[in-house]
C-alpha cells in the first residue's frame, strides 16, 4: 500500500510537472504569425494562446538610409540633403544674405509616367519643387536631384506669399518682446511677462496695411495657472508685425477694461485632476485581431488591405496624400483605378466678429500654416487603437535641413460593431434565413493641431468599394474676453458675436470649410461628371391614382460652369464621375458618386475680402480639367492672397470637362455657434462625405465574404481569467 501510495504520488508529481510545462508552453507569447495562432486557437478558447503585442510598434525606420521605391514616394532624408547642397551652390542663394525654404517637396512626375510605372521599373527622374524666399522675394524652383539642374518656375504675377515656415511662426510669437511699449502694455494688464504666450495670426488681405510686405498679427494670452491659455486672452491687444524683419509696426490696445478670464476649471489635462475629480464611465475596450492585422505596408508607402491598394504619404501642406487608389474587382480579380490622388487642398475658417481685434481672423490653415506641418505625433491607444501602424513625415526646416515628424499618420482596421449588409426573413414567409456580414474598414488618420484647433482627418476604406472622408473638429475654441460674467448683464441689443460659454469668455461664431482635391480616375483617366437630377414629375390626368413621382434625369457636364454645384435640399441631385467608355454587363457606365454631407455653405458676401480669398467655398462641388498646376484651391501663395488664383478663378475659364481627365473638388462645411459644452475643450464634432461606387461593380462586391463565427474570435473573458 505504502509503495502504491508512493507511485501514485510520484505519478501525480510527474503529471503535475508535465501539465505545468504544457501550460507554460501554451501560455508563452506566440508570434502573431497567422498559422501558429490559427492552429492553437482552434483547439479551445480556454487559454490565452495569442498574446497581442502591447503596441503594434512600427518597424524601425531608418530615415537616414531610406531610398525612394515608388515614383510618388516623398523625398527622403538623403534627397532633402542633396537639394539643400544643390541650392547652396546656386547663384540665387549664394549671393543672398537671407533666404528661407518655405516648402521642399517631391515634384511629382507626370501622371502618365506614374500610371505606366510598374514595380521593378526604374523610377522617373527624382525632382523637388522648392518654394523659397530670397532677399524677400518668393521663388518657385525645381531641382533635379540626379543631374543637379535647378530651374526657376514661371509663376505669373504673384499676389500673396508662401506658406509660413515653422521658424516664421516661432519667431513671430516672441518678436513683440523686443518692443518696450508692448512690454508695458502687458504689465499694465497685470500679466507677468514670464506668464505670457503669444500666437501668430495670419492677417488675410484687406488692403493698404497688408500691401507690399509680409505681415502678421500677434495676440497674447496669460499662461498662469493653466495649460489652457487660450481661455485667458488679453483681449483687444493686437500687434502688427513685419514677418520678414520681425519689427513691430503697430500696437493696438483697446481692451484694457476687459478682465482676463480666470484660470480655474480651464485645464484639460487628466494629470491635473485629483482622484475624486477623475471620472470613469466605461471599462477598457479595444479590438482583438487573433490572426494579426489584414493589411501590409510594402516599400514604406504602399498600403494593401482587403481589396484595396493605394499609396500613402505625408505632405507638409496637405497633411495626408492618398494616391493611386485601386480596388480589386471580385469578378475579374483585376485592380481597378478609382482615384489618382486625394488630399486636403485648403481650409477656410472665417470668424464672425467684425470688430478691430477679430475681423481679420479668417484662417486658411493649409496654405498659411501648413496642415501637415501642424500635424503632431499621434498618441498611441488614444488617437489610434492598439492595432495601428504609424507612419512618419519627413519635412524640411527653413534652412533646408530635413527633420522627422514621427507617428504623424496612423493606419488601422476598424470594427465598430457595424453591419456590412444583412437580411433576415420574417416568419410569415416560413423561411428561416438570417444572413449578416460585419463591416470592417481600414482607416488612415492624421490630426493637425493648428494652434488652438484640432482637425482629425480620416480616409476610411470599405470593402464594398466606398471611401469615407471624415473630418473631426476638436481642440480649443478661439475665445474673446468679455466684461460680462452672466447673460443677465447683456443688453438685448448688444451683439456678442457668439455665446458666453463661461464667466468673461465668449466663444465667437465661426465656420470651417475643408476643401478636398479628388482626382478621380474611374477605370482610367478620361471621365465625365454627371448630375443626376431628381425631378418632381406629374402624371397625366387619369394615368394613375398617383399625382406625382420623381424621376432621375442625367445631365452630363460639358464645361466647368456646368459642374459648379450649390447643394439644394428641394432640388436634389446625385453627382457621378463616370467613365463613359466603360460599360457594365447590362450597359451602365461605370462610376463613383460623391455623397455630400457636412453641407454648411458660406453666408459671407461674395465681395467680402475673406470670401474672395476663400472663393473656392462658393460652391460645394467643382470639377476642373486636370492641370498639375491647379492643386491648391486657395492658390499656390495663399498668405495675404487677394483671391486671384483660386479654384473659383480657374473654373471661370469654363474649360471642357466631358470625357477628359477631370478633378472633382468637394467642400465639407461646418457652422459653429459655440455652446458651453465646448468649454474648456471641445468634444469632437465630425462630418464626412463618401465616394461611393455607382454601377462600378457588377453586383454587391462583398456578397461572398463570410460571417463572423465564434471560433474565429478569441474569448477575451477566459483569456483575462487565465492571465
Ligand atoms: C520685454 O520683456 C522681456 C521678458 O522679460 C525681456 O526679455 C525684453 O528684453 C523686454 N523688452 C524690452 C524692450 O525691454
Ligand atoms: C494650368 O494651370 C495654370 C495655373 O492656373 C494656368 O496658368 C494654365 O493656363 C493652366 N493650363 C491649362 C491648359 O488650363
Amino acid at each position: 500500500m505504502e509503495g502504491n501510495g508512493l507511485v501514485r504520488r510520484f505519478l501525480f508529481f510527474i503529471s503535475t510537472v508535465i501539465l505545468l510545462v504544457l501550460l507554460t508552453l501554451l501560455s508563452l507569447p506566440t508570434p502573431p504569425s497567422g498559422d501558429k495562432a490559427a492552429v492553437l486557437d482552434s483547439s479551445k478558447n480556454r487559454f490565452h494562446l495569442y498574446k497581442p503585442k502591447l503596441l503594434r510598434k512600427p518597424a524601425p525606420r531608418h530615415h537616414s538610409v531610406a531610398v525612394p521605391l515608388h515614383p510618388l514616394d516623398p523625398l527622403t532624408v538623403a534627397e532633402f540633403n542633396k537639394v539643400r547642397s544643390l541650392l547652396a551652390s546656386h547663384p540665387l542663394f549664394r549671393s543672398s544674405s537671407t533666404f528661407a525654404l518655405h516648402s521642399v517637396a517631391l515634384d511629382e512626375p507626370e501622371k502618365q509616367l506614374v500610371v505606366r510605372w510598374r514595380k521593378g521599373n526604374p523610377l522617373p527622374p527624382r525632382k523637388a519643387v522648392v518654394v523659397a524666399r530670397v532677399n524677400d522675394v518668393s521663388h518657385v524652383l525645381t531641382v533635379d536631384i540626379e543631374t543637379g539642374e535647378v530651374n526657376q518656375v514661371e509663376t505669373g504675377p504673384i499676389s500673396g506669399y508662401p506658406m509660413m515656415t515653422m521658424e516664421d511662426m516661432t519667431s513671430a510669437g516672441s518678436a513683440p518682446l523686443a518692443n518696450a511699449d508692448f512690454n508695458r502694455s502687458i504689465t499694465e494688464r497685470g500679466v507677468d511677462l514670464t506668464d505670457l504666450t503669444c500666437l501668430p495670426i495670419s492677417t488675410g488681405w484687406y488692403g493698404k496695411s497688408e500691401e507690399n510686405r509680409r505681415v502678421i498679427k500677434i495676440q497674447c494670452y496669460s499662461m498662469k495657472g493653466t495649460a489652457n491659455f487660450y481661455m485667458r486672452p488679453i483681449e483687444g491687444l493686437t500687434v502688427l508685425l513685419d514677418l520678414d524683419t520681425k519689427k513691430v509696426l503697430e500696437i493696438t490696445d483697446k481692451g484694457r477694461n476687459i478682465p482676463i478670464p480666470k484660470a480655474a476649471n480651464t485645464d484639460y489635462r487628466f494629470s491635473t485632476l485629483n482622484s475624486q475629480q477623475q471620472m470613469k464611465l466605461v471599462n477598457p475596450i479595444s479590438i482583438e485581431q487573433p490572426k494579426g492585422p489584414s493589411f501590409t505596408i510594402e516599400d514604406d508607402h504602399q498600403v494593401k488591405w482587403a481589396n484595396w491598394e493605394f499609396h500613402l504619404k505625408a505632405d507638409p501642406r496637405a497633411g495626408v496624400i492618398i494616391s493611386r487608389a485601386t480596388v480589386r474587382d471580385p469578378e475579374t480579380g483585376e485592380l481597378r483605378s478609382v482615384m489618382y490622388k486625394g488630399f486636403t487642398s485648403e481650409l477656410f475658417v472665417p470668424y464672425m466678429d467684425p470688430t478691430d481685434a477679430w475681423y481679420f481672423k479668417t484662417y486658411m490653415d493649409a496654405g498659411e500654416y501648413g496642415f501637415g506641418l501642424q500635424a503632431m505625433p499621434l498618441d498611441p491607444l488614444n488617437d489610434c487603437p492598439r492595432n495601428a501602424y504609424y507612419m512618419d513625415g519627413v519635412f524640411s526646416a527653413a534652412d533646408g535641413r530635413p527633420y522627422v515628424r514621427s507617428n504623424m499618420i496612423c493606419v488601422f482596421e476598424r470594427y465598430a460593431g457595424d453591419i456590412g449588409w444583412r437580411h433576415s426573413e420574417s416568419p410569415i414567409t416560413g423561411m428561416d434565413v438570417r444572413e449578416v456580414r460585419p463591416k470592417v474598414t481600414l482607416v488612415v488618420r492624421m490630426a493637425a493641431s493648428v494652434a488652438n484647433y484640432d482637425y482629425i482627418v480620416d480616409w476610411e476604406f470599405q470593402t464594398d468599394g466606398l471611401i469615407r472622408v471624415k473630418v473631426g473638429l476638436s481642440g480649443i475654441l478661439m475665445v474673446k474676453g468679455s466684461s460680462y460674467d452672466n447673460m443677465n448683464q447683456v443688453n438685448q441689443q448688444e451683439d456678442l458675436y457668439g455665446t458666453l460659454i463661461s464667466e468673461n469668455v465668449i466663444g465667437v461664431i465661426h465656420d470651417h470649410y475643408v476643401t478636398f482635391y479628388l482626382d478621380m480616375d474611374v477605370d482610367g483617366s478620361d471621365n465625365s461628371f454627371v448630375k443626376v437630377n431628381l425631378q418632381k414629375t406629374f402624371t397625366s390626368p387619369g394615368e394613375s391614382p398617383r399625382r406625382s413621382f420623381l424621376k432621375a434625369v442625367r445631365n452630363v457636364a460639358k464645361t466647368e460652369k456646368d459642374a459648379q454645384v450649390k447643394l439644394k435640399l428641394y432640388d436634389p441631385s446625385e453627382f457621378h464621375v463616370i467613365n463613359p467608355s466603360k460599360l457594365t454587363r447590362v450597359g451602365n457606365p461605370v462610376g463613383y458618386k460623391v455623397v455630400p454631407a457636412g453641407t454648411a455653405a458660406s453666408l459671407l458676401d461674395l465681395d467680402d475680402p475673406p470670401q474672395k480669398r476663400g472663393a473656392f467655398t462658393n460652391n460645394q462641388i467643382w470639377v476642373t480639367p486636370y492641370n498639375q498646376s491647379e492643386q491648391w484651391a486657395g492658390g499656390l501663395f495663399v498668405y495675404q492672397s487677394q483671391g486671384k488664383d483660386t479654384l473659383a478663378v480657374w473654373s471661370e475659364r469654363d474649360r471642357e470637362i466631358e470625357n477628359k481627365d477631370i478633378v472633382m473638388w468637394y467642400t465639407l462645411g461646418f457652422h459653429h455657434v459655440p455652446c458651453q459644452e465646448d468649454f474648456p475643450i471641445m468634444p469632437t464634432v465630425s462630418s464626412s462625405f463618401d465616394l461611393k461606387p455607382v454601377n462600378f461593380f457588377e453586383r454587391n462586391p462583398i456578397l461572398r465574404i463570410p460571417p463572423n463565427t465564434d471560433k474565429d474570435l478569441p474569448n477575451c473573458e477566459a483569456a483575462a481569467a487565465s492571465a
